[in-house]
């Protein structure tokens, strides 16, 4: 692990790659005669879904669901819909991180309203600590603190989700000031 004054990397691409490949098996094994749908929550969760899928040996599908959240209460709507119907299908959500697991919430109950067989989450990271609702994470990748996370899909202001392993923000006001300051950073040799 490599410490930068901005931020400092906390899971090596190397544990990302060999978790997920721990994540695919257990889903492979509960849904080996149910082919899951997964419904990949934008934009975050991307990278990870594409290497989940992979990772399962059952038949899936994949599909994508955008949300859009207001103010700071952080009410929670829909973006971009689904293009496929949920109704009678095993559906597996795909988020990249569970905070204060609301959006999970909403998630689930969207989809047992929509007549899903059944629902299960899996969540690359999770801030357990920070969580307000109860709500099951059945695929977990990661325990995290609280630091906010950037890479692997996770961004600050729209930057860093193409890096290939997670770093958390040390200073925040340096990220706040100027948003490249990692990049810099990394770049900077
Ligand atoms: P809740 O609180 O509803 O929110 O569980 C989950 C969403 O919050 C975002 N989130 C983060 N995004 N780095 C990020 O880039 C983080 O450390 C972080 N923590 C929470 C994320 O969009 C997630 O879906
Ligand atoms: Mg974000």
């Amino acid at each position: 692990m490599t410490d930068y004054p901005f931020a400092t990397e906390v899971i090596t691409e190397v544990d990302l790659k060999s978790r997920v490949v721990e994540l695919g098996q257990a889903i492979s094994n509960d849904y080996l005669d149910r082919s899951p749908l997964f419904v990949v929550v934008l934009t975050g969760s991307v990278l990870f879904a594409a290497d989940l899928v992979r990772n399962v040996a059952a038949d899936s599908e994949v599909d994508f669901l955008g949300l859009n959240r207001y103010g700071e209460g952080g009410r929670i709507g829909i973006a971009m819909d689904l293009a496929a119907p949920v109704f009678d299908r095993n559906v597996i959500i795909v988020e990249d991180i569970g905070d204060t697991g609301l959006t999970l919430k909403v998630l689930r109950r969207m989809m047992t309203d929509r007549g899903a067989a059944s629902v299960s989450t899996a969540a690359r990271f999770d801030k357990t600590r920070r969580r307000v609702t109860d709500v099951p994470i059945e695929y977990r990748g990661f325990e995290v603190g609280d630091e906010f996370l950037v890479g692997y899909g996770l961004d600050w202001q729209g930057v860093y989700r193409n890096l290939r392993s997670i770093w958390a923000v040390m200073d925040i006001e340096a990220f706040v000031r100027d948003p490249k300051v990692l990049s810099k950073q990394l770049h900077s040799g």
